[in-house]
This record gives structure tokens, sequence and C-alpha cells, in this order.
């Protein structure tokens, strides 16, 4: 069994013992309950403690910016962007929460690039075209880093991006920004491909 589900059972047990003893407050082991440092702490069982998700489908949230990181816990809280497990874990966050982890995950080191399988040229030189005619580096930086609303899009995990850029052109992630349902509108799934490749082996 992978380490972060052990621990995130070992959490939700010590959460139903907790239960009973303080059933009006905030149960122990959820990010609503205990010091910023515990709180954080079940969120980086999945996010990832150094920033890097070792998680399936699950972002790297080091280096984002605080600003994006902020508004997209607001559109989780708010369900404005809809994703069972983060609606759930954004619903009891008040906004000095939001305001507090924003600052803490942001300064957390931004990911590693993927280096297994390696990059394959073809693809990389194929998204390379993209990244320049659907001006993506326009947005998100030269370096892929973004900046304010705008996420960081380097070395993210590979399954993630798929998803988001997916979840963009079929108009199931309306974002609190529109601004890549727009992009998305011209892009086929075989330049999705080829992006999530290359932008999850871009340092
Ligand atoms: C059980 C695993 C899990 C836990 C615990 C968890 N998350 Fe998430 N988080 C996810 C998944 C999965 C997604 C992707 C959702 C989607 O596909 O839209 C996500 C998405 C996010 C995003 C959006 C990132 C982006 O690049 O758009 C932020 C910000 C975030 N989580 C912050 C948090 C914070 C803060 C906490 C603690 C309060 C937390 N998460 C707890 C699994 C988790
Ligand atoms: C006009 C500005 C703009 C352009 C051009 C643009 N983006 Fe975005 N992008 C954004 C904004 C703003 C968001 C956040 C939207 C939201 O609230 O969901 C975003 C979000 C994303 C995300 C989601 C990241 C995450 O962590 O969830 C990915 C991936 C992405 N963009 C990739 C691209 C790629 C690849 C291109 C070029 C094909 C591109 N973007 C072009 C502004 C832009």
């Amino acid at each position: 069994m992978p380490k972060f589900i052990v621990r995130l059972a070992f959490a939700l047990a010590a959460c139903s013992l907790a239960g009973p003893l303080q059933a009006a407050g905030p149960a122990a082991g959820t990010p609503a309950a205990g010091t910023v440092e515990d709180r954080i702490s079940v969120c980086l069982t999945c996010h990832g403690v150094k920033g890097q998700s070792e998680t399936p489908d699950t972002p790297s949230l080091g280096g984002q910016p605080e600003n994006y990181l902020l508004t997209q816990m607001f559109t989780f809280r708010e369900k404005l962007r809809t994703s069972e497990l983060m609606n759930e874990m954004a619903k009891t966050l008040s906004d000095d929460d939001l305001r507090t982890f924003s600052g803490i995950i942001a300064k957390l080191p931004p990911p590693q690039p993927v280096t297994t399988p390696p990059a394959d040229t073809a693809r990389m030189e194929r998204a390379k075209t993209l990244l320049a005619s659907a001006r993506c580096t326009t947005c998100h930086q030269a370096n892929l880093a973004g900046q304010d609303q705008i996420p960081r899009i380097s070395a993210q995990r590979e399954d993630y991006l798929l998803k988001s850029l997916r979840a963009y052109k079929s108009g199931e992630r309306t974002g609190y920004d529109p601004a890549m349902i727009e992009v998305m509108r011209t892009l086929t799934d075989e330049n999705i491909v080829d992006l999530a490749h290359s932008l999850s082996r871009t340092p």
C-alpha cells in the first residue's frame, strides 16, 4: 500500500476515535483541527511534504504563486471548482486559513521534472511549437513558473496535466479565470498529450 494511504488511513482512524470525545469541535486529523503545522500536514500527505506530489492525479503545489493557491482553495470551498475530495477538504476552512495555508505552501520548493520514461524528442519539439503558437508563455511566463492568478505548469505531474487540460477542453473545469477554455478550443487531444509530456519534463 502506498505510504500516503497508510498515513491517511491512520489519520482517519485517529479522527473516528476522537469523534465521540469532541463531537462539537473539529475532528483531529482533519485540516480544521490542531496547530497550523498539523493542519497543513494533512494536505501534504497527498500533495507532498517537499512540494512534490507522489500521489496519482494529485498536483504538486511547491512554488505555486500564492494568489493562485488562494483562488483555487476559494473555488473549491465555494464549489466553483468540482473535486469531491478537495471540496470536502476546503469546506471548513476560514478566509484566514486559506491565506495562511497558501502563504506557507507557496514557499515549498518547486517540483523536480519527470525523468523516466525519458523525454521523447519528437513530442518535445511538437510541444515547443504549440507553446509558442498558443502563446502559453505570454501568461504562464517564459520559464512557465506562473505569476499571480496564473499557475506554474513546469515539472507538474504528467497525469494531473492531462486531467486538467482535458477538463478545460471539455468545459468541466470552468476556472476562476476563463482564459484556458478559450486556449483549449483550438487544441486536439494529441496536442494535450504532447504538452503534458513536455511540461512534466521541463524544469
Ligand atoms: C486525499 C488527498 C488530498 C488531500 C488530503 C488534499 N488534497 Fe488538495 N488536491 C487533491 C487532488 C486529487 C487535487 C486535484 C483535484 C482536481 O483534479 O481538480 C487537489 C487539488 C488541490 C489544489 C489545486 C492545485 C492546482 O494546481 O490547481 C490545491 C491548491 C490544493 N489541492 C490544496 C490543498 C490543501 C490546502 C489541502 C489541505 C487543506 C489539500 N489540498 C488536501 C488531493 C488532496
Ligand atoms: C491568456 C492567458 C493564458 C494562456 C494564453 C494560457 N494559459 Fe494556462 N492558465 C491561465 C490561467 C488564468 C489559469 C488558471 C485558470 C483557473 O482558474 O482554473 C491557467 C491554468 C492552466 C493549467 C492548470 C494548472 C493547474 O495547476 O491546475 C494548465 C495545465 C495550463 N494553464 C496550461 C497552459 C498551456 C499548455 C497553454 C498553452 C497551450 C496555456 N496554459 C495558455 C492562463 C493562460
